[in-house]
C-alpha cells in the first residue's frame, strides 16, 4: 500500500482552489455508480463514503473492489474512497485493510477526552497505512428523513476546543457543527458563518460540512470561503433515486427490477453533479439554484 494520503492532498489543493469536494453516501453498486459518472462528467474530483451503517447493505472490501473496477484509470487519482461516520474503531480498522483512502472516525457523541483519544488512536493506525483521517467535534440536528444513527441533538462547535482536538488528535480533516442538520431542513437554514470563520482562523486542516442537502448553494459557497474542503451529500441524492423510481412503478407497475436500477442511477447522477458546481467558486451557479 502506498503512504501517500490521498484525501489529505486532495483537500487542501481544494482549500487553495476555492472550492469543497463532494462526498456522496454510496451504499450499493447504482449509487457508486452515479458517483464516478458525475465526476467524469463535471471534470471534479470525487469522495465515494460508505457509512458505518451502510455495512449491512455492503461490505467495505466490496465496496473497495466496486470502486477499483468502476473508475477508470486516468481518474484514480480524483476519485477518493472514504468510510463515513464510523463509531467504532473496529470499523475504521475494517476499511483500512480493504485499502479505503481515508476514515471518519466519529467520537462527537463522546466526552472530549474520550473523542480525543479514540481519534489518535485512528489517526496513528491509518496514517501508518498512508490513509486520511476525518473526525468530528460538535454534533448536527437531525432534520426530516435524516439517515444517521446520531441522536440528532445540536451542538455547536467550539473554535478554541477545535484547536485543541487537531493539536492533541493530528487528524486530516474535522467536521465540525455550524447549523447544518443531517437530512433535509425543517425551515430555514440557519447557518453560523462567524462561528465557521473563527474555527477555520484557529486551525490550519480543512474543515468538513455535514449535511450537505437542502443547503442553498450562496450559503455553501460562503463555507466554502471558510475553509470548508469537504461537504456531504446523502439525503437528497437518495430521494431522488426514491422518487424517480417510484413514478415508474406507479406508470408501470410490472417494470422490470434492472430498469429502475438504471433510472435510479440517472436521477442520483443528476443531483450530484448539481452540487459538485455548488462546491465550486470559480463556476457559475447552476441553474437550478
Ligand atoms: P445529508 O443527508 O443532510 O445530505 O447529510 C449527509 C452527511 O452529512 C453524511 O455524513
Amino acid at each position: 500500500m502506498s503512504n501517500h494520503n490521498r484525501f489529505a492532498t486532495m483537500l487542501q489543493n481544494a482549500v487553495q482552489e476555492g472550492r469543497a469536494v463532494a462526498a456522496f453516501n454510496v451504499y450499493n453498486l447504482e449509487s457508486a455508480t452515479a458517483a464516478v459518472q458525475a465526476a467524469q462528467r463535471t471534470g471534479a474530483p470525487v469522495i465515494l463514503a460508505l457509512g458505518e451503517r451502510y455495512f449491512a447493505n455492503v461490505r467495505p472490501v466490496v465496496m473497495r473492489a466496486m470502486v477499483d473496477a468502476l473508475v477508470p484509470a486516468d481518474m484514480r487519482e480524483r476519485v477518493a474512497l472514504h468510510l463515513d461516520h464510523a463509531a467504532a474503531k473496529e470499523s475504521c480498522m475494517e476499511a483500512i485493510e480493504a485499502g479505503f483512502d481515508s476514515v471518519m472516525i466519529d467520537g462527537s457523541h463522546l466526552p472530549f477526552a474520550q473523542n480525543a483519544q479514540v481519534t489518535k488512536e485512528v489517526v496513528e493506525a491509518a496514517h501508518a497505512r498512508g490513509v486520511g483521517v476525518e473526525a468530528e467535534l460538535g454534533g448536527l440536528a437531525a432534520g426530516d428523513s435524516s439517515h444517521e444513527f446520531s441522536t440528532g441533538t445540536q451542538v455547536l462547535t467550539d473554535p478554541e476546543q477545535a484547536a485543541l482536538f487537531v493539536a492533541e488528535t493530528n487528524v486530516d480533516a474535522l467536521a465540525v457543527s455550524v447549523g447544518t442538520v443531517h437530512g433535509l431542513y425543517r425551515g430555514e437554514p440557519h447557518v453560523d458563518l462567524p462561528r465557521l470563520q473563527e474555527i477555520h482562523q484557529r486551525i490550519a486542516q480543512p474543515l468538513v460540512l455535514h449535511g450537505g442537502s437542502g443547503t442553498p448553494a450562496p450559503l455553501l459557497r460562503e463555507a466554502v470561503a471558510r475553509g470548508v474542503a469537504k461537504v456531504n451529500v446523502n439525503t437528497e441524492v437518495a430521494l431522488a433515486a426514491v422518487q424517480r423510481i417510484a413514478g415508474l412503478v406507479v406508470d408501470k407497475p410490472r417494470i422490470h427490477f434492472a430498469e429502475l436500477g438504471l433510472a435510479s442511477v440517472e436521477a442520483m447522477t443528476a443531483v450530484m453533479e448539481d452540487y459538485i458546481l455548488r462546491f465550486d467558486s470559480k463556476r457559475p451557479l447552476p441553474l437550478s439554484r
